[in-house]
């Protein structure tokens, strides 16, 4: 039945398929379902935090009509807030680490947002698997701006917990789509927003669901390294959702997942499964084989991916 038509293009945040693996699975193994999130409208499951976390702020009164958003962002908030924050009127400018690809920055000029490029010291020329680590300059930025200007809202995705709040509703659709039979879920770690939501909801109502956070082998600042930022960096500026998330207990275990096994698992479920996603997809989907081998027939892995793969095009592993 087709879907019903709607008001808004915000209207098709979420909801997105599930759809389970037929090749780039184990023969041994559990059913690896996957959550195309990469069909939200701007791209990524963003869209999700972007849409609860402006509301959220305009309802508190932080957010008024004439504001300008900021934020720090490697790509898809970036994104997302740019699709969402122009869609309701807003004026958004976004602080991208220099090096990140130049399609993430067209894609937020094309939806309207003004993008800032700041020059990160120390960053590997190919440091595109780059998570929340290279946002800390950006953010100072951020916080900067936002105490500058009365006008201007910093969405601050780190640490607001709108963020995980709008994984509540993944993880419910999660439950509904898999008739609340769900043994493991596995998805990768940038500000922990997703894994928390989405282990909170699940948690609820299986207990015995393990969850699990995958981190890049590459991140020098990660849970699975223990030491989350680098020293002298406020509190303003780090931590918040990761440390709350680690502190539930909801989380079994954390662990590292290299850029190569991201990158060879993306490449497979593009050709193999034709998935259009971008590398975190693919550690999330390597670590579920791994997952449904160790839970052996009979049980099932639940995963998400989390981006769409045009915003990687450019890069030159892609081309290879
Ligand atoms: C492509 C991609 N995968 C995974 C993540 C991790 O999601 P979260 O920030 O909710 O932990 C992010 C965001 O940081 C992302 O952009």
């Amino acid at each position: 039945m087709a879907p019903k038509a709607v008001d808004s293009i915000l209207d098709l945040i979420g909801n997105t398929p599930m759809v389970k693996l037929q090749k780039v699975v184990t023969k041994t193994g559990a059913d690896i379902y996957a959550k195309l999130e990469y069909l939200n409208p701007s791209g990524s499951y963003k869209d999700r935090i972007a849409f609860e976390m402006i509301r959220s702020a305009e309802s508190e009164g932080k957010l008024k009509p004439g504001y300008t958003i900021v934020e720090a962002s490697t790509g898809n908030t970036g994104t997302a807030l740019s699709f969402v924050g122009t869609r309701l009127g807003y004026n958004v400018e976004i602080y991208i680490p220099e090096g990140m690809t130049r399609e993430r920055i067209k894609i937020m000029e094309s939806y309207g947002a003004k993008v800032h490029e700041m020059k990160i010291e120390g960053l590997d020329s190919k440091g595109s698997v780059a998570g929340a680590e290279v946002e800390f300059i950006p953010r100072q930025k951020c916080l900067d701006l936002e105490r500058s200007n009365p006008k201007i809202w910093w969405a601050r995705q780190f640490s607001n917990s709108a963020n995980w709040r709008a994984h509540l509703v993944t993880g419910n659709e999660i439950l509904e789509q898999m008739n609340g039979k769900v043994d493991a879920f596995v998805a990768s770690i940038g500000v922990g927003g997703t894994l928390y939501g989405v282990a909170k909801a699940l948690k609820a109502k299986i207990p015995k669901c393990k969850v699990i956070g995958l981190e890049p082998a590459s991140a020098r600042y990660a849970i699975s390294s223990g030491v989350l930022s680098p020293p002298g960096i406020s509190k303003e500026i780090s931590g918040g959702i990761i440390e709350e998330m680690m502190e539930s207990g909801l989380i079994d275990e954390v662990v590292k997942v290299t850029n190569e096994d991201a990158i060879k698992t993306s490449d497979r479920l593009v050709r193999e499964e034709g998935f259009f996603c971008g590398i975190s997809a693919g550690a999330n989907v390597y670590y579920s084989m791994k997952v449904a081998e160790s839970l052996g027939k009979g049980k099932r892995v639940v995963t998400v991916l989390p981006d769409h793969r045009d915003r990687y095009l450019s890069e030159k592993k892609y081309t290879t």
